[in-house]
């Protein structure tokens, strides 16, 4: 039973935002593509944003030991997992953290593993380096390629980007499957980049197994990357980190330029230690109503679109829909924009090959996913 009722204001309402997921495209487009949700965010980050507000207390981001502190908590108490709370470094957001993590270890112009379908993020961070994107796509089940991942390794290429849980297809790797990876990684010195953002949105039936906390290996390997911002909701606040749990991967952040904490906000470092330690119950709420949307996604598509193939995500808000039906071919986006004023993100972003799927996201009230779906079965019917 959920502490809060989490609901989506009225599509009036969300239209007046700021957000790109507004402002991109005319008002009669319904969007449903950037990951953010629709919900009012958790009452205890509003109250300390506005009190940082009134407070004119908006200066540069000094030492913020509440992250690593309130962080430590939240993941003790949903994952079992203890941190040493002293190998945390703050950063403006994953994709400068990634990005700024992969230069400062001399990988531009190199190779990267990514296992497709993921993030069309990944894709781009990977090309402001110049780096080859190596893709070892999921397995059918969604599980790692585990196999093909070490052929990689040990062909030479010495890091991997990893989503855990899985954007678009909300898959949380087993800790069977990251403590091989771990293996494989030590094995081979390679280093896994564990994007986590997703993390918290993990429905009750599911595991989040972070990868750092699968054994010595894992922390000899891993770096982890978060931020409350997809959670909570925050992704304009720009604050993120780095969490490292050994000498050697401490030592590859190390080599980021200090900076890279200055260029955080304060009001989003802030946000985010007040998400962690006070947002839970919000966070458990948002859950609930979130797996009630999944299934509610699930039945909709059912009843429209019986062919359209969907797998109820582990985790997260986005939906991974295979559309070959649809008939639409490469064009099913800018169709579906023009024809049924719906804006999703192309299945191709996330992988090439994916030219038939399309991400949608579900993070808003079981009305607008329905009116989203109508509008358009309404334009594949005309
Ligand atoms: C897996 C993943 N990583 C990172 C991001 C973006 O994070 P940030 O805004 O902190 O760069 C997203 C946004 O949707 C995401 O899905």
């Amino acid at each position: 039973m959920s502490d809060f009722e989490i609901k989506a204001p009225s599509l009036q309402e969300l239209g007046k935002r700021h957000s790109s997921k507004w402002r991109r495209f005319p008002a009669d487009v319904l969007p449903m593509h950037v990951a953010e949700m629709d919900f009012q965010i958790a009452e205890p980050i509003k109250q300390r944003i506005i009190k940082m507000v009134s407070e004119s207390d908006l200066g540069y981001l000094g030492p913020v030991p509440e992250v690593a502190k309130a962080f430590a908590g939240f993941a003790k108490n949903r994952w079992n997992w203890a941190i040493d709370q002293t190998k945390l470094k703050l950063a403006t957001d994953v994709g400068v953290a990634v990005v700024e993590f992969l230069r400062s270890n001399g990988a531009t112009g190199g190779k990267v593993v990514i296992t497709s379908p993921v993030y069309h993020g990944f894709w781009e961070w990977l090309g402001e380096l110049s780096i080859t994107p190596v893709d070892v796509p999921l397995k059918e089940n969604f599980s790692l390629d585990i196999h093909g991942i070490e052929e990689q390794f040990a062909a030479g290429v010495k890091y991997l980007l990893l989503c855990n849980p899985q954007n678009p297809v909300g898959k949380a790797f087993t800790r069977q499957e990251l403590t091989e990876l771990a293996a494989i990684a030590k094995k081979h010195d390679a280093v896994i980049i564990s994007d986590e953002i997703h993390a918290p949105l993990t429905y009750r039936n599911a595991t989040f197994t972070p990868y750092l906390n699968c054994g010595p290996d894992a922390e000899a390997t891993g770096v982890c990357i978060t931020s409350a911002s997809k959670s909570w909701n925050l992704a304009g606040l720009k604050a993120a980190f780095l969490l490292t749990q050994s000498k050697e991967m401490q030592q590859m952040v190390a080599k980021m330029p200090q900076a890279t904490h200055w260029r955080s906000s304060i009001v989003g470092a802030f946000a985010m230690a007040e998400a962690y330690e006070n947002g839970v119950d919000w966070l458990n709420s948002t859950v609930d109503t979130l797996d009630e949307n999944r299934h509610h996604l699930k039945r909709e598509l059912e009843r429209l679109f019986p062919e359209v193939n969907y797998i109820i995500p582990e985790a997260g808000y986005l939906a991974w829909l295979d559309v070959t039906s649809w008939n639409l071919g490469e064009k099913t986006v800018e169709t579906l924009i023009e024809k049924a004023k719906v804006a999703l993100v192309p299945g191709n972003d996330h992988g090439p090959q994916y030219t038939e799927h399309v991400r949608f996201n579900f993070g808003t009230s079981p009305e607008l996913i329905t009116e989203g779906l109508t509008r358009i079965s309404k334009a594949l019917d005309s």
